[in-house]
């Protein structure tokens, strides 16, 4: 972009302090800046000004959720119907891997932490191990996306490589990225990371179809006749992924969109809750549940909003399509951005002080006419990593990984 057409767009956006040391840099770095002035969406930093109205709510009710009873009557049937799909290549698994991972405290992808006591065990290891279990059953593999971020690309594509993508076929392994966001000060104003870039952040997990497209990645799977993609969160290392009895369960019931799902722990518990928001399947997250909705029961006296979701969806590819086209709510989270003062020097905060701006996955699901929540046994399939120690943690995921045989 030339510097008078990035000058006008700053202007336009209040944003002039972004060409602040601008005269004092090199030719490299004026080429670099200019472009990423270009390439930078600014629209999404004047949500700041009415973050309060930005996402209202709809009526929130119940959802029906397959419970594990009824799942366990119609195991091999729904098994069957998803072994099918997997043998005849219908069915691609999306391997969200593009955050930042800011609570685990490593500056290092998330994938690659080792989570292993005697030996060796890395999350993506785990993850892959676990597909491998579905490829060896269905004696096909599965096609395999996976969205990195400008800050872990070619750390996590030089890891799989060194790590011989631990025994995956690479051929059906495909990387690409997802857009970044401008990440601000709490009046909007884009943070300086370098006297010749804005601070950014990734777009949150839920760009990460309209990012397959933009790499040409949906083409090829249409080419490919996969009909459904199994999108997963890079930090439960428990996890199923393309899991037959779940596929074929989304596929029997005719269902949009299956959400694996498990009974929360306590009405407050900090997952989101599955839920219909004026008659559509939604979800309703763990800080908006009030009073009412914790004490709510269905008609069978069971508490009525508790199962929650665990980032582990089954997407119909023609409906992403249709999704894809329309706008999904834009998310403003608080975060530590690292930034120049007024005197040019970097700094770490300790302490949240700015913005960054997702969209997020979940919000997908509320595009679609039907979903089916799905529910998994909790201590078989649900072992977060989001923090070092606590819950959701390096020490809680262990004792589950050990729980369930799995040495370390
Ligand atoms: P989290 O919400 O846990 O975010 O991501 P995070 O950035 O990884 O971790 P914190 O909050 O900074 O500690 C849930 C899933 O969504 C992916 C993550 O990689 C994880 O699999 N994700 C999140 C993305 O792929 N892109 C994003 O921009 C954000």
């Amino acid at each position: 972009m030339e510097y008078q057409k990035a000058y006008e767009k700053l202007e336009k956006y209040g944003q002039l302090h972004v060409l602040k040391y601008y005269d004092d840099l090199s030719g490299y770095e004026k080429e670099e800046l200019l472009k990423q002035i270009g390439e930078t969406d600014f629209e999404v930093l004047k949500q700041c000004e009415h973050k309060a109205e930005l996402n209202p709510r709809g009526k929130i009710t119940p959802i029906k959720v397959m419970q594990l009873p009824e799942i366990e009557a119609k195991r091999e049937e729904y098994t069957q119907t998803g072994l099918n799909a997997i043998k005849a290549g219908k069915v691609g698994a999306v391997l969200l891997a593009g955050g930042m991972g800011t609570r685990l405290g490593s500056d290092a992808p998330k994938g690659v932490y080792n989570i292993g006591l005697t030996k060796e065990v890395f999350i993506f290891q785990r993850l892959i191990e676990n597909l491998m279990d579905v490829v060896r059953m269905a004696d096909t593999w599965i096609p395999l996306y996976i969205m990195t971020s400008d800050r872990n690309h070619e750390t996590t594509t030089a890891f799989f490589k060194e790590k011989n993508y631990f025994g995956y076929n690479p051929e059906y392994i495909t990387f690409f990225m997802q857009d970044m966001a401008p990440a601000s000060d709490y009046n909007g104003k884009v943070y300086m990371e370098e006297k010749y870039k804005m601070s950014t952040s990734p777009n949150g997990n839920g760009g990460w179809f309209l990012s397959m497209m933009k790499w040409g990645i949906v083409d090829q799977i249409k080419a490919a006749g996969v009909e459904w993609l199994n999108v997963f969160a890079v930090d439960n290392v428990l996890q199923r992924i393309a899991d037959p009895c779940f596929v074929g369960a989304v596929i029997a019931t005719g269902s949009a969109v299956g959400a694996k799902v498990v009974r929360k722990n306590a009405p407050d518990e900090k997952v989101g809750a599955m839920c219909l928001e004026d008659g559509r399947p939604s979800i309703v997250e763990y800080y908006e549940m009030t009073e009412e909705l914790m004490n709510a029961k269905d008609d069978k006296g069971e508490p009525a909003y508790n199962f929650g979701v665990i980032l582990n969806y089954l997407f119909r590819e023609k409906d992403l399509e249709e999704i894809a086209a329309k706008k999904l709510p834009l998310h403003i989270v608080e975060k530590k951005i690292p930034y120049l003062d007024e005197n040019g020097m970097p700094v770490k905060p300790e302490n949240p002080n700015g913005y960054k701006f997702e969209q997020l996955v979940l919000d997908m699901i509320h595009q679609l006419d039907s979903c089916l929540p799905y529910e998994v046994v909790r201590n078989r399939e649900f072992a977060p990593i989001k923090n070092k120690t606590g819950i959701d943690s390096v020490e809680s995921a262990r004792a589950l990984c050990m729980e369930n045989g799995i040495e370390l």
